[in-house]
């Protein structure tokens, strides 16, 4: 029965692809967004409530009669969004404030890993700057500084020699160029090999493994340029995790984060993103995100043939054992379109052209529609996806309708995928 109205909370790629899925659902009456895009608007009705705004939030869910409600964004999460809906008796997919550590303090994701044996880098954590120097002073370089809470994908440094990073060292804990997240900083070592994104549904005591996805982290083709949140993605990246290793994916991390959560106690119920690197000794873990990935959820529902309510709900119910979706074989590409200048300074408001002809899923990330015309406005701006029999197809058909598509100083890249080829 159609019946069941549905609010995602945030306003990126992630969220618009959310609500382009649930919004199939054969389930879903009519689908909401808080706050949302000018781009979401087409397929949700926007609310101009922003995702700090919890009593608000759950007013609304409340007086609209939502059946669900879905968080995007990390943030929202450590917040603990979750715990005040469930106290108000509301139904909402996401992890609670105490499952949302293992992402918005390092620290605690590090302690649980060693903890339950897994693979991740060797590393020191502290918040004397001292010890944090004493430390580094003694690896190998490269040496990897991270400021352990949330600072927006920006708070690695790898620093190539002893003296960048003691700067960094400096910068994050004494500076506070992040703020309070670095009051405590983890040390870690360099790891080589290719970075690959895990998505798992997990129920507490199960998990639903999606297939893998590799983002693009970096602003300019060849991975040079600045970190940013994501310029592109494709699925399944199964050169960088074949079947063997996304098997050892399973037993050494999947396996023993569920039998970690049940041994502390904890009550994970949500979506579990580990962030990989491939080494030569195996798949370790950079980092565990509680959330969906952007722009990785653009490509994996894209690609999920199967209806994501029942997914999510199975989640909530903790009834995942035994759910089998289905996903198509054929591969997804998302490639960001973004204004110029990103991550860096950019600005705002200029037109987008060639939307209404391109042969491909534009999601937005980052626009407003005035007039029945969309500006950009922010720093990712649209994620062009598309869908066929192979990468090389998808490329090739992402591709020529980003070529279609023009706004003023719009940035991207021009290898997104070429490495699984
Ligand atoms: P994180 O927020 O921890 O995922 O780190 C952001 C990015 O920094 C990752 O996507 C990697 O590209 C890089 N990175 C983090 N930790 C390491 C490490 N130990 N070795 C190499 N690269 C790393
Ligand atoms: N695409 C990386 C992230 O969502 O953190």
């Amino acid at each position: 029965m159609r019946d069941m109205k549905v609010l995602v909370i945030g306003s990126g790629g992630r969220e618009h692809a959310l609500v382009w899925k649930l919004k199939q659902s054969p389930r879903v009456s009519a689908v909401f967004c808080a706050p949302g895009n000018g781009g979401i608007a087409v397929d949700a009705t926007c609310v101009p409530i922003k995702i700090s705004e919890h009593d608000a939030l759950i007013a609304f869910a409340k007086r609209e009669g939502i059946g669900l409600t879905v968080v995007g964004p990390d943030d929202a999460l450590a917040a603990g969004i979750v715990d005040r809906f469930e106290a108000e008796g509301l139904r909402i997919f996401g992890v609670n404030q105490s499952a949302a550590r293992l992402e918005s303090s390092k620290v605690f994701a590090k302690e649980f890993m060693l903890r339950h044996g897994i693979p991740t880098a060797a590393s020191g954590q502290f918040s004397d700057p001292e010890k944090a120097r004493a430390f580094a002073a003694a690896m190998k370089t490269p040496i990897v500084v991270k400021a352990s809470g949330l600072a927006l994908g920006k708070g690695v440094i790898i620093a190539e020699t002893h003296a960048a990073a003691d700067v960094a060292i400096r910068e994050i804990m004494e500076e506070r160029k992040f703020g309070d997240a670095g009051a405590e900083v983890v040390i870690e070592e360099f790891l080589d090999g290719e970075e690959c994104s895990i998505h798992a549904l997990v129920d507490g005591g199960s998990y639903l493994l999606f297939p893998s996805a590799q983002d693009h982290k970096r602003a300019l083709d060849g991975d040079r340029g600045l970190n940013t949140g994501g310029m592109g993605t494709f699925s399944p990246a199964d050169k960088v995790l074949p079947p063997a290793l996304e098997q050892r994916v399973r037993t050494e991390v999947l396996d023993r984060f569920v039998a970690g959560l049940k041994a502390d106690g904890l009550d994970f119920r949500g979506m579990l993103f580990p962030g990989l690197m491939v080494t030569a000794d195996g798949p370790k873990v950079l980092e565990f995100n509680c959330r969906f990935g952007d722009p990785e959820t653009q490509v994996l529902l894209t690609r999920l043939e199967s209806d994501l309510l029942d997914l999510l709900d199975a989640t909530i119910d903790r009834r995942l054992a035994g759910v089998a979706p289905k996903w198509s074989s054929e591969a997804a590409v998302c490639v960001i379109m973004a204004s110029g200048g990103y991550p860096g300074a950019y600005s705002g408001g200029k037109e987008i052209t060639g939307l209404a002809d391109a042969k491909a899923t534009v999601f937005h990330a980052g626009t407003k529609r005035d007039g029945g015309k969309f500006f950009s406005a922010g720093g990712r701006v649209l994620g062009v996806t598309a869908l066929a029999p192979t990468l090389a197809e998808a490329r090739a058909r992402a591709y020529s309708a980003v070529d279609g598509i023009a706004f003023e100083g719009a940035q991207f890249r021009r290898d997104i995928g070429a490495k699984g080829l």
